[in-house]
């Protein structure tokens, strides 16, 4: 386990969050269930039917609460507060209730959005879109932002780069996961976020954030360059205290002798640690070049910007990603 993960663990051992975990009747998930609770890393709620979960589990669960939706006394409650949510967009009561009753990660997000659960993660049998698009529609985004959105905390080993980049070889990529083709305003957030993120979990002390293209500095003229640097213009705006520059090459931001040809003067060139990627084919090619050439362990997709945190699992996870994911969640509590 890498130092990041295991100061990622001590800070919500302290916290001691409560996280649902909708997909209750999964193996993995029971087992991540059973670890996290043994390790008290986070108080948690299996959903699903309890006979099942609790054979599979082969154990006593007793510190872990485990909810069937079917006879939960709160279920007619979560069907009542998601049909006020979605009305307005067409939702019957029909459909509420048959969302509840079926889809747990609709039920997991009413959860966390009533403040019966801190925060949720699934995903390790739905996708990406399943996970999200309930969130995006009943958590909703945290006041003040517009974009929900997710970055990769990048944990360099010593070997490949002998920790030259970023805070002891820890960086932060934005956004990998979530946001196809980000608009300017979009991009803003994503690095506004991105930075929060690099603070909170990768304990990265002053973030420095890089807008990337293939352009640095105007070397290059192309509405996609453009739309990186209106996206700056936006960050200062809305936030002038963060340190924040582009439009920059990634070599120009990572590469100190680089970026005193390319980008003189720029506080960020250089010393980047915060890497906000134009789009989500460059993002998400990005991320997983750097974990493939170089052996860096990528925490996340750590989601970004809802009221309330939820997170997605890659369905390919192990137990220890679980837990991993739980842990980073309840820091973002
Ligand atoms: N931020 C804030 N709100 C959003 C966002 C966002 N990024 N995206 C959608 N919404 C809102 C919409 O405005 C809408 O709100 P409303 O219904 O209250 O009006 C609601 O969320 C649902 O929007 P949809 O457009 O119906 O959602 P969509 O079906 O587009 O799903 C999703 C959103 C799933 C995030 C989509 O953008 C997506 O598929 N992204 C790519 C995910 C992916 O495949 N990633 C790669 C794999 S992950 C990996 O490799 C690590």
């Amino acid at each position: 386990m890498s130092k990041l993960m295991d100061s990622i663990y001590d800070k919500a051992k302290s916290l001691y969050k409560h996280i649902v975990l909708p997909e209750g009747e999964e193996e993995r998930i029971i087992n991540a269930a059973k670890a996290i609770t043994e390790r008290r890393i986070a108080k948690i709620t299996l959903i699903g039917r309890e006979k099942v979960i609790k054979e599979k589990a082969g154990c006593d669960l007793c510190d872990i609460e485990i909810i069937d939706p079917s006879v939960s006394p709160k279920t007619s409650k979560y069907i009542d507060l998601l049909y006020e949510l979605r009305k307005a967009k067409g939702m019957t009561r029909e459909n509420a209730e048959k969302l509840v009753m079926t889809d747990n990660l609709y039920y997991g997000c009413l959860m966390v959005k009533s403040g019966d659960a801190d925060g949720m993660v699934g995903g390790s049998v739905r996708s990406t879109g399943d996970v999200l698009r309930p969130a995006l529609q009943i958590i909703k985004t945290k006041t003040g932002v517009n974009t929900v959105s997710s970055c990769f905390i990048m944990s360099m080993p010593e070997s490949a780069t002998g920790h030259i980049y970023g805070q002891n070889g820890v960086l932060v990529f934005g956004d990998c996961a979530v946001n196809i083709l980000p608009t300017s305003e979009q991009l803003a957030d994503i690095a506004i976020a991105s930075a929060d993120s690099a603070v909170n979990i990768a304990g990265i002390s002053d973030p420095e954030v890089a807008l990337l293209s293939f352009s640095t500095k105007g070397s290059a003229k192309h509405e996609n360059v453009d739309k990186v640097t209106e996206a700056v213009k936006i960050v200062h705006k809305k936030q002038p205290e963060l340190s924040c520059d582009g439009e920059l090459q990634l070599d120009a931001a990572l590469v100190e002798s680089v970026a005193k040809l390319k980008a003189p003067g720029s506080k960020v060139a250089g010393k980047a640690n915060v890497l906000i990627f134009p789009d989500l084919q460059s993002g998400n090619i990005g991320y997983k070049l750097v974990q493939r050439f170089s052996g860096a362990e990528a925490i996340g997709p750590v989601c970004q910007g809802f009221a309330k945190p939820v997170n997605d699992l890659s369905r390919g996870c192990s137990v220890e990603d679980v837990v991993g994911v739980v842990a980073v969640t309840a820091l973002q509590c």
